[in-house]
C-alpha cells in the first residue's frame, strides 16, 4: 500500500479544547507519558497546544525515525528552536549540511583512542572530589550528590575537551543552567514562543544565566587563543579546521556556539546519570555487593585506567540499567517533512513524532518486569538479543549522541574509583524521585553520607 492509501489515524486523549494534554504533561510528565502507551498503545496522537504530535514507542518505530527515514524527521522543532537560545547553532541544534560539516569536525576528538587517553584525567577529577569527600566523612557531614556529581562531570569534560579549568565555575555554571534548564521546560510546557527578549524579571534571569555561560565559554576560547598551542583536544581541532572552498576558519560566535553545546550536552548528562547510580545502589545493596565484589577482583583497590574499563563488565551493566529506568533524555522530537505511515498509521506531514527512552526502555513487551533495576539485562548474551532500538539513552543514527563512548568510559571510571573508597548511604532528606526538567535529575539534593569501605 502506498503512503497515501493509509489515511488511520493512530488512537490518542482529545485533551482539553486548547491545551490538548499539556495540562498533564505539566503536572506530571513521566506518568503521562506511560499512561498514553498503556492505553493507546505504540503510535498514539495527541496535541500540545497547537502542535500536533505522536508518541512512537516501539522499537521498529524509533528505528523508522532515527535511522531507516532520518531525512523525513527533522529537528526543525520548537524544542531545538528553543534550544538556540541557549547555544545558538551548535552540534546539537544545527541541521541539514551545516550540521554535517560541523560534526566532522567535531568527530575525530570523539575517536576511541582520543577517549582512552582522556582516562587518567577523568580519574585524576574523581580522586580530587574525594580528598574533599574525605574532610566531609571524616566530620560525618552528609554530600549533595547532585551538586558534587555537576561538579565533577563539569571539570572533567571542561579539562578533556577543552583543556580548561572549569570547575572554579561550577557554582556558577550550575545555578546558570539550572535557571536555564527550568525556564526552558517551563516555556515549552506554558507555550511561550517568544525567545526571552522581554524586559520583565523572568526574560531578564534567562539573559543573565545565558551571559554568565557566555562568559565561561568565552573565557575558555579567549585562554586557548592566548597560548594559540595545538593541543590535538577538540577546541584545537575546531579552531584549526577550515572550510574546504574557502580556507575560512570559524567564526568566534561559531565556535562560542559549539563549546557551550558540548559543555552543556557533555556535564547534565552524565552528572544526573552518576546521580541516579548511587541512588539506586543505596537501594539494592545485593547489587552493590555484586558491583563491590568485581571492583576488588579487577582493581584490588588501585585506580582503574583505560585499560581496565574492558574488565568492568558488571560496572557497565550497572550503568546501562541506570540510563535504562532513568535516561537523561526522556522524550525527544523530530518534524514531519513528508505524509509518512507508522506502525499502519498515516503520519502527516508537518506534524511532530516523539520518541521517548523513558518510554521504550520499560516497554513490557522488550523488558521483563520493566520497573525492576537488574543489571544483568546487559550481559552480553541478553543485550545481543534484544531489539537495537528497545534502549536509545544516546539515541541512534546519524544523531545520535557524538559524546556516547566519553559519556561510558567517565560513568564507569567514576563509579569504580568512588566504590572502591565509599559506600553512600542515605542520609536525612534523601528521596530518590524523579524531577524533570531538560534532563530527568533526582529530585532535591540527594544527601547522602559516606562509609567508607574496608
Ligand atoms: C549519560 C550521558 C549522555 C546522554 C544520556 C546523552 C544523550 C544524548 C541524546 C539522547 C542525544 C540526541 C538528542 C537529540 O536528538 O535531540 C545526544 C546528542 C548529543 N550529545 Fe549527548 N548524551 C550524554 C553525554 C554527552 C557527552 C559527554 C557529550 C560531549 C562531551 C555529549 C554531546 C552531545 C552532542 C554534541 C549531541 C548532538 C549530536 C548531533 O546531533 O550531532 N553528550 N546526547
Amino acid at each position: 500500500m502506498t503512503t497515501a492509501a493509509v489515511t488511520r489515524q493512530p488512537p490518542g486523549p482529545r485533551g482539553h479544547l486548547l491545551m490538548g494534554i499539556l495540562p498533564d504533561v505539566r503536572r506530571d510528565i513521566l506518568g503521562c507519558l506511560g499512561s498514553l502507551h498503556r492505553q493507546y498503545g505504540d503510535v498514539v496522537r495527541y496535541r500540545l497546544g497547537p502542535l500536533r504530535s505522536h508518541l512512537v514507542a516501539h522499537p521498529d518505530a524509533v528505528k523508522h525515525v532515527l535511522q531507516d527515514h532520518v531525512k523525513n524527521y527533522t529537528k526543525d522543532h520548537l524544542s531545538y528552536r528553543m534550544g538556540r537560545w541557549i547555544t545558538g547553532d551548535g552540534l546539537l541544534t544545527s541541521t541539514g549540511d551545516f550540521w554535517l560539516r560541523q560534526r566532522r569536525l567535531a568527530q575525530p576528538a570523539f575517536h576511541r583512542q582520543r577517549i582512552a587517553g582522556m582516562a587518567a584525567g577523568m580519574v585524576g577529577q574523581a580522586e580530587a572530589m574525594l580528598r574533599r569527600w574525605d574532610t566531609a566523612a571524616a566530620s560525618g557531614t552528609p554530600v549533595g550528590i547532585n551538586e558534587e556529581m555537576m561538579r565533577l562531570t563539569l571539570a572533567i569534560v571542561g579539562e578533556a575537551l577543552f583543556g580548561a579549568s572549569v570547575e572554579g565555575q561550577a557554582r556558577e555554571v550550575g545555578a546558570a543552567f539550572t535557571v536555564i534548564s527550568q525556564q526552558i521546560a517551563e516555556r515549552f510546557r506554558t507555550f511561550r514562543m517568544l525567545p526571552p527578549i522581554l524586559p520583565t524579571r523572568y526574560d531578564r534571569a534567562f539573559r543573565d544565566a545565558r551571559a554568565t555561560l557566555l562568559g565561561t565559554v568565552q573565557g575558555i576560547i579567549a585562554t586557548r587563543r592566548q597560548h594559540g598551542d595545538d593541543t590535538g583536544d577538540l577546541l584545537s581541532m575546531l579552531m584549526l579546521a577550515r572550510d574546504e572552498d574557502t580556507g575560512e576558519g570559524m567564526t568566534d560566535e561559531q565556535l562560542g556556539s559549539e563549546v557551550m553545546t558540548m559543555l552543556l550536552a557533555g556535564h547534565e548528562t552524565t552528572a544526573t546519570s552518576l546521580s541516579w547510580v548511587w541512588g539506586l545502589l543505596s537501594k539494592h545493596p545485593e547489587v552493590e555487593a555484586r558491583l563491590h565484589a568485581e571492583l576488588d577482583a579487577v582493581l584490588g583497590g588501585r585506580t582503574p585506567t583505560a585499560e581496565d574499563v574492558p574488565r568492568l563488565v558488571y560496572t557497565k551493566q550497572v550503568v546501562e540499567e541506570t540510563m535504562r529506568l532513568y535516561p537523561a533524555a526522556v522524550i525527544f522530537s523530530r518534524t514531519v517533512k513528508e505524509d509518512d505511515v507508522i506502525g499502519g498509521f498515516h503520519i502527516p506531514k508537518g506534524s511532530a513524532v516523539d520518541v521517548s527512552p523513558y518510554v521504550t526502555q520499560r516497554h513490557p513487551d522488550f523488558w521483563e518486569e520493566p520497573e525492576a533495576f537488574r543489571p544483568e539485562r546487559f550481559a552480553p548474551e541478553a543485550a545481543a538479543k534484544r531489539h537495537r532500538f528497545a534502549y536509545f539513552p544516546f539515541s541512534g543514527g546519524p544523531r545520535q549522541c557524538i559524546g556516547n563512548s566519553f559519556a561510558m568510559m567517565e560513568t564507569q571510571l567514576v563509579l569504580a574509583t568512588v566504590a572502591q573508597r565509599y559506600r553512600l548511604r542515605e542520609a536525612p532528606g534523601f528521596t530518590l524521585e524523579p524531577d524533570s526538567h531538560l534532563t530527568l535529575r533526582p529530585k532535591g539534593a540527594l544527601p547522602m553520607s559516606l562509609e567508607r569501605r574496608a
